[in-house]
C-alpha cells in the first residue's frame, strides 16, 4: 500500500492510475478505522480498480466545544487495517497543507443542512462539504463511497455533487452494526461499559419505530411515540427522533421510504443513527456473521 501526504502527490497518483485506464474509488474518513469504514473499502473495490482512502481529522467540521482535540487517532492501526483490506493508496494530508491560512472560500450548504445535525452543530456541514470538495479535487475519484450511518451527510454530499457538477459518482453503503444493533462509530470508543449498554437505546428506538409502522400504523406522531418510549434509558438524553424523507423533510404519512433518524447524548458522547423503514435495522450488515466478513 502506497502512503501519501503531499497534496500534489495524491493528485499525481490518481491521474497516473486513470491514464492507465484504471477506475479510482475513494473512501474519505477521519481515521480510527472500524469495520464500517472497511465495508466502504469493500464496496469501492467492487466498483473500481484502484482504491484510495483518506485519513484526515478535519478541524473545520468540529464546533469550538466539540471533540476535535480528543478525537481518537491511531495511524499505525489505520495503516495496518487499510493495507490488509486492500487499499491501494492511503492519503494522510497534513492540516497545514490542507488549510495553510485563513480560508477565503468555503462551500455553503443549502437548507438541507439547517435541520437535524446541522441545527445541533452549526457550521458542521459547511466544514464537511468544504473538506469533501477539496478531497474530491485532490483525489479526482470516479466513485466515492460514503456510509448511510451519516444519512444527512451522504444526502448533502450527493446534493453538492449534483449542484456543483463534480464529475464523481457518490455511492452510499449500508450501516454496519454490532451484533446487538449498535451502529459502529469511532466515537463508541468514548463509552464505558454502562454507557455502551445504554447506547443500545438508539437502535432499539429505530426498531420500535419500524415495528410500529410494520404493525400497520402510518401516523408519524403515534409511531414516533413508540420510538421515544424505547429511547428511554439511564444516562441517555434524547436530542431528536424524527421521520423524514430522502430530502430530510418531515413526513406526514409513514411509508417504507421514510427514514427514522435519531440523535442522543449518552453521558457526554453524542451518537446518531438512522434506518430506512422498508429496509430495517435487522437488514444491516453486522460485524460478525453479516455481509461476508
Ligand atoms: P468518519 O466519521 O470517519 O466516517 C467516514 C465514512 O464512514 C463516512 O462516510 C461514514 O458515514 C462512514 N461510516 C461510519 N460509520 C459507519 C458504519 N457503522 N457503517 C457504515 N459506514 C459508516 O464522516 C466522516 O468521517 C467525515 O465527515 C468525512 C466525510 C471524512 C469528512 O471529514
Amino acid at each position: 500500500m502506497l502512503e501519501l501526504t503531499a497534496l500534489a502527490d495524491m493528485r499525481a497518483w490518481s491521474r497516473a492510475e486513470r491514464a492507465r485506464g484504471r477506475k479510482v474509488g475513494f473512501v474519505p474518513t477521519m481515521g480510527a478505522l472500524h469495520e464500517g469504514h472497511l465495508r466502504l473499502v469493500d464496496r469501492a473495490k467492487e466498483l473500481t480498480t484502484r482504491v484510495a482512502l483518506s485519513v484526515f481529522v478535519n478541524p473545520l467540521q468540529f464546533g469550538p466545544k466539540e471533540d476535535f482535540k480528543r478525537y481518537p487517532r491511531d495511524l499505525a492501526r489505520d495503516r495496518q487495517l487499510a493495507d490488509s483490506r486492500g487499499v491501494d493508496c492511503l492519503f494522510v494530508p497534513e492540516g497545514q497543507e490542507m488549510y495553510p491560512a485563513e480560508a477565503a472560500a468555503r462551500v455553503t450548504p443549502g437548507p438541507v443542512a439547517d435541520t437535524l445535525e446541522g441545527a445541533a452543530r452549526p457550521g458542521h456541514f459547511a466544514g464537511v462539504l468544504t473538506v469533501v470538495a477539496k478531497l474530491f479535487h485532490l483525489v479526482e475519484p470516479d466513485v466515492a463511497v460514503f456510509g448511510r450511518k451519516d444519512f444527512q451527510q451522504a444526502a448533502l454530499v450527493k446534493r453538492m455533487v449534483a449542484d456543483l457538477d463534480f464529475p464523481v459518482t457518490v455511492e452510499v453503503a449500508p450501516t454496519v452494526r454490532e451484533l446487538d444493533g449498535l451502529a459502529l462509530s469511532s466515537r463508541n470508543a468514548y463509552l464505558d461499559s454502562d454507557q455502551r449498554r445504554s447506547a443500545l437505546a438508539l437502535s432499539r428506538a429505530l426498531r420500535a419505530v419500524e415495528q410500529a409502522w410494520r404493525g400497520g400504523d402510518a401516523d408519524p406522531a403515534t409511531v414516533l411515540r413508540r420510538g421515544m418510549e424505547a429511547l428511554r434509558a439511564p444516562g441517555v438524553e434524547p436530542e431528536y427522533l424524527v421521520l423524514v424523507d430522502e430530502n430530510l423533510q418531515p413526513v406526514t404519512r409513514v411509508t417504507a421510504r421514510a427514514v427514522a433518524v435519531v440523535a442522543a447524548r449518552v453521558g457526554p458522547t453524542r451518537l446518531i443513527d438512522n434506518v430506512v423503514l422498508g429496509e430495517g435495522v435487522a437488514a444491516d450488515p453486522t460485524v460478525r456473521g453479516g455481509g461476508g466478513a
